[in-house]
């Protein structure tokens, strides 16, 4: 195994989009920012040197990080944030991981400019469980403001109100010959007649689940996130905020230039960018144009419609583990988390902080509590250092009223509380989530996602989840393994898994604005009463508040 050093030096500079020039939160100049490429079992050191004006974490979205809490990054929770003129190391050990994962910034919206891969091959030797590929690419799929997201989210905070939506889509911080000013930089992929490539994709947008697909080319699934799939072939696939897909492509089309484009999947009726990022595949010996050489129109692709729930949810539905896998049976911890959104009267409607529909707030909790970041100390400082009063530990495991979640409830249901509370889960316990999206508000899907874990989704529907009927159902056979799953519109996803990461982890919905709202919990996973002991002692050089 190796070591791979790095330093990421996070900076403004300039990055001209849509016609215009911006000063732009990196990591060493790159937007985006540096892949990552190691093998399972290779250790990562990776010096965070903060010269920007604002504070920074950095997370490794799906590492484990097994008895290392400290190097996982959300700020205010396993850490403080690193202050304008700091550094802090990070170090970690990839430990049986194998696939797609990524990087970003875990600070306020820092990541709609400061995130990148982070790919895992195989242990040297080992083969993949598919056909070498002729090449690999990462495709980075993101989201582009024309303003400062900092800024954006700063302003949604402040009104209540919902922030502005991007102003394009992007592919490896691109957004592609439909927007304006883009066309020369548009990204393009040669490939040559007959060859397979690997595509992974990483959806890294802050708010938007989205539809990806190539023109005239079927796309074989065979892994999300860190784990392989059972290889199946769809035209298009759906892919949520923090998820990553592994397909191979083979270039068997006429030679010529095809456009790969993703563009919104968007199950509400809440306001989006209906716009579409385009890249181009390119035959090696693809035909010009009689006129000056000049390269032929790429073809387009077929994407599904923006609100094509019945597409999203048979696509997913054909992710599975490729052969039988150990589900946890028995369950010690048996969950039912509502995620959704809501709306916090104001007691003066007309302050300028009210500018959510009818002079509320914008609100989102999970079993209605709206997670508060603490200012003072993250969560895992304060409970090695024996701390209290940072947080509390009765974050209810059922929400307090039951009601009907597909959208015939009261007004006073949606109205969160606010509060930093964790679920305790004891050291090496089974665990069942059953997470239910609301519909208050708007009907949405909720890509939740689970720090320090990953876990089998064994179980989706829509409605309201029924305990009798619904678990019978299950599949424990060969659930597929992820760090984040939508939960589908108007309805619910069940996952499992085995407690066994000592530390404090935080599950929230990769959708930023619902996570700027409060749509975030914690669990602290203890072994031994009130004990953290096979955590690693905390680096020297970690941040203070
Ligand atoms: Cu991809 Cu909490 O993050």
């Amino acid at each position: 195994a190796e070591i791979h050093y790095h330093e990421f030096v996070v900076q403004a500079k300039p990055v001209k989009r849509l016609c215009r020039t911006h000063n732009t939160i990196t990591v060493n100049g790159q937007f985006p920012g540096p892949t990552l490429e190691v093998r399972d079992g290779d250790t990562l050191i990776i010096k965070a040197i903060n010269n920007a004006r604002y504070n920074v974490t950095l997370h490794w979205h799906g590492i484990h990080q097994l008895r290392n809490p400290w190097a996982d990054g959300p700020e205010f929770v396993t850490q403080c944030p690193i202050r304008p003129g700091q550094s802090y190391t990070y170090r970690f050990t990839i430990e049986n991981q194998e696939g797609t994962l990524w990087w970003h910034a875990h600070s306020r919206w820092m990541r709609a400019t400061v995130y990148g891969a982070l790919i895992i091959y195989p242990r040297l030797g080992v083969p993949y469980p598919f056909p070498m590929p002729k090449k690999e690419i990462p495709i980075l799929l993101g989201e582009w403001w024309d303003r400062n997201p900092m800024d954006v989210q700063k302003l949604a905070i402040f009104t209540g109100a919902a922030p502005n939506v991007s102003d394009a889509y992007t592919i490896n911080g691109q957004p592609g010959d439909l927007y304006r000013c883009s066309s020369k930089e548009t990204v393009r992929f040669p490939v040559e007649s007959g060859e397979t490539i690997l595509l992974r994709v990483i959806n890294s947008a802050m708010n938007q689940e989205l539809f990806f697909g190539v023109a005239n080319h079927k796309l074989t699934v065979v892994g999300v996130d860190s784990s392989y799939t059972k290889p199946f072939t769809t035209s298009v696939i759906m892919i949520g905020p923090g998820q990553t897909t592994n397909v191979l492509l083979k270039a068997d089309q006429p030679p010529g230039r095809y456009y790969m484009a993703a563009h919104a999947y968007n199950s509400a009726n809440a306001p989006f960018d209906n716009t579409t990022t385009t890249a181009i595949l390119e035959y090696k010996s693809a035909p010009c144009n009689a006129k000056k050489g000049k390269s032929s129109t790429p073809i387009f692709p077929q994407l599904p419609g923006f609100n094509d729930t019945a597409t999203a949810t048979a696509y997913t539905a054909q992710v599975k583990s490729p052969t039988q896998v150990e589900v946890p049976t028995v369950i010690d911890h048996n969950l039912f988390f509502t995620v959704g959104l809501g709306l916090n009267n104001c007691s003066n409607p007309n302050s300028p902080r009210c500018q959510g529909p009818n002079g509320t707030r914008f609100a989102a909790s999970i079993n209605n509590v709206s997670f508060v970041f603490p200012r003072t100390n993250s969560l895992m400082q304060a409970y090695y250092q024996g701390q209290p009063g940072v947080f509390t530990t009765d974050f209810p495991p059922v929400p307090p009223v039951q009601f009907d979640y597909t959208g015939n409830v009261s007004r006073g249901l949606w109205q969160p509380s606010k509060g930093t509370k964790l679920y305790k889960l004891k050291y090496g316990s089974t665990v069942q989530i059953v997470l239910q999206d609301t519909s208050i508000v708007t009907v949405e899907d909720h890509p939740m996602h689970l720090h320090g874990y990953e876990f089998y989704v064994v179980g989706m529907g829509f409605g309201n989840f029924n305990p009798s009927r619904d678990t019978a159902k299950f599949n424990l056979i060969d659930p597929p393994k992820r760090n984040t799953i939508g939960t589908p519109p108007g309805g619910w996803v069940a996952i499992r898994f085995v407690a066994n990461n000592p530390g404090i982890w935080l599950m929230h919905c990769h959708i930023d604005s619902h996570l700027t709202w409060g749509l975030a919990m914690s669990f602290l996973v203890e072994n031994g009463v009130g004990k953290l002991q096979t955590v690693q002692p905390p680096p020297l050089d970690l941040p203070r508040c």
